[in-house]
């Protein structure tokens, strides 16, 4: 209840100047289930009841929440064809399924792949998603999303993003919008516990990611560095225990890493690590988005290191502090990969594969490429592809 009490003290101290963090409702805690559905009654009758096909399935939860849906006397209708890394193809089926039910709102019960689908479908009802992405067409309706995060995580629960991939053009793109705010924001860990090892690992890397990119973006704010740091810190406490241990305190602190991180995303957003990490699971959708990022992450701060920029190498020396490090950033990332088991190769990448990460970072990623606190020209993004996924490191 105390880190609970910090989040929202947090969030109320910088309220006024900033409106985003205006909109949080947050509930996080252990066995929400049944005060949540009473809670969510609010929001209507008809629900979209969204989830993965398998881990919510085989571990019964969604059989528990379809029988609480009932008996508050929702009118619940499932969907579930939703997957890691979802596509733009399985969004839009998602938003076949949604129009003809014209839901009330929806409830997503997932990881980041969930949630995004949702957001994607919530505002997919009134126009088209991808015209969305490209900006062609301007968000004015949604309907409300409650979002209950089963991974920590993407921060998707709390966020203005929707990351979707288009398999025709073969991009990872962002979604933004205020209204993809989710109108309440779930994290119960009573089912992000049962995440398997290798999840707890990506996601919790993905979190630590999201810390280090905010804090170092030029841009980052006064506010923003609060929540990132935070942040760190409970990674650092927590990450790697949760990793190597089933108690449900260590899971407990990296859903509060996540919380922290994924505000302070979304009151800044992400630079380099990002944006060569989302080609990556584009072209390659077996690997997932913080194994991707485990991929580059040392390599790519190695190369913004040796610029030589005193405030961000200061910044870097503080954040390998924070992380429990001894102030060589790119050491403590590797000890981190390697502590989490994710610096194994899983794939073996061509030249030309590295050469098409390469292409589409600078291709339509080069938005947040410009975010980089240090200029990276083409040469080092070639050079970061090619060092992080062609030659074997052992940590
Ligand atoms: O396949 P299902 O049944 O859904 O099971 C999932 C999936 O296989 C499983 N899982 C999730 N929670 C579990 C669990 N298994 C057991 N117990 C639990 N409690 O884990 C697998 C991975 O799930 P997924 O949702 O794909 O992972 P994650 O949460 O990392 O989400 C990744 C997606 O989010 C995007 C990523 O790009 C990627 O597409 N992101 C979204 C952001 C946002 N909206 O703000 C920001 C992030 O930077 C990120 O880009
Ligand atoms: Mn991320």
């Amino acid at each position: 209840m105390e880190e609970l009490n910090q989040l929202i003290k947090l969030i109320d101290k910088h309220k006024r100047s900033n409106p985003y963090l205006g909109y949080l409702n947050i509930s996080i805690g252990n066995n929400l289930h049944e005060p949540l559905i009473k809670y969510v009654q609010s929001f209507g009758k008809k629900v979209l009841f969204c989830t993965g096909n398998t881990a919510m399935r085989n571990l019964g939860f969604i059989k528990k929440y379809n029988a609480l849906f009932n008996k508050y006397k929702f009118d619940v209708h499932h969907y579930d064809n939703i997957f890691p890394n979802p596509t733009l193809k399985q969004m839009q089926e998602g938003i076949f399924f949604a129009k003809k039910i014209k839901p009330d709102f929806i409830f997503a019960l997932g990881g980041g792949s969930v949630i995004d689908t949702a957001k994607a479908i919530s505002v997919g009802m009134y126009g088209n998603v991808w015209d969305f992405v490209e900006k062609k067409a301007n968000i004015h309706h949604s309907i409300p999303i409650v979002a209950s995060s089963t991974t920590s995580g993407t921060g998707s629960q709390v966020t203005p993003y929707a990351v979707i991939t288009n398999t025709d053009t073969l991009e990872k793109k962002t979604l933004k919008h205020p209204l993809l705010i989710p109108k309440l924001s779930i994290a119960d860990v009573s089912i992000t516990r049962f995440a398997p090892k290798y999840i707890v690992a990506t996601t919790g890397f993905d979190v630590l990611c999201h810390a280090v990119e905010v804090y170092t973006r030029e841009d980052c704010s006064e506010t923003a560095e609060e929540f990132a740091k935070n942040a760190l810190m409970l990674v650092r406490k927590h990450l790697v225990r949760s990793y190597n241990n089933k108690g449900v305190k260590h899971k407990l602190g990296m859903i509060y890493a996540d919380f922290y991180a994924g505000i302070a995303l979304a009151l800044v957003g992400t630079h380099a690590p990002h944006a060569i990490a989302h080609p990556i699971s584009a072209r390659f959708p077996l690997i997932n988005h913080g194994q991707a990022l485990a991929y580059i992450m040392a390599d790519t701060i190695q190369t913004q290191k040796e610029k030589k920029n005193d405030a961000l190498n200061k910044k870097f020396i503080k954040i390998s502090q924070l992380l429990g490090g001894n102030g060589d950033i790119v050491k403590t990332i590797r000890n981190y990969t390697k502590s989490l088991e994710l610096n194994r190769k899983l794939a073996d990448f061509s030249a030309h594969d590295a050469e098409l990460v390469i292409k589409d970072t600078l291709g339509y990623r080069r938005e947040s490429i410009r975010k980089s606190p240090v200029n990276l020209s083409e040469e080092d993004i070639a050079s970061i592809v090619y060092n992080s996924l062609l030659t074997s490191k052992n940590g």
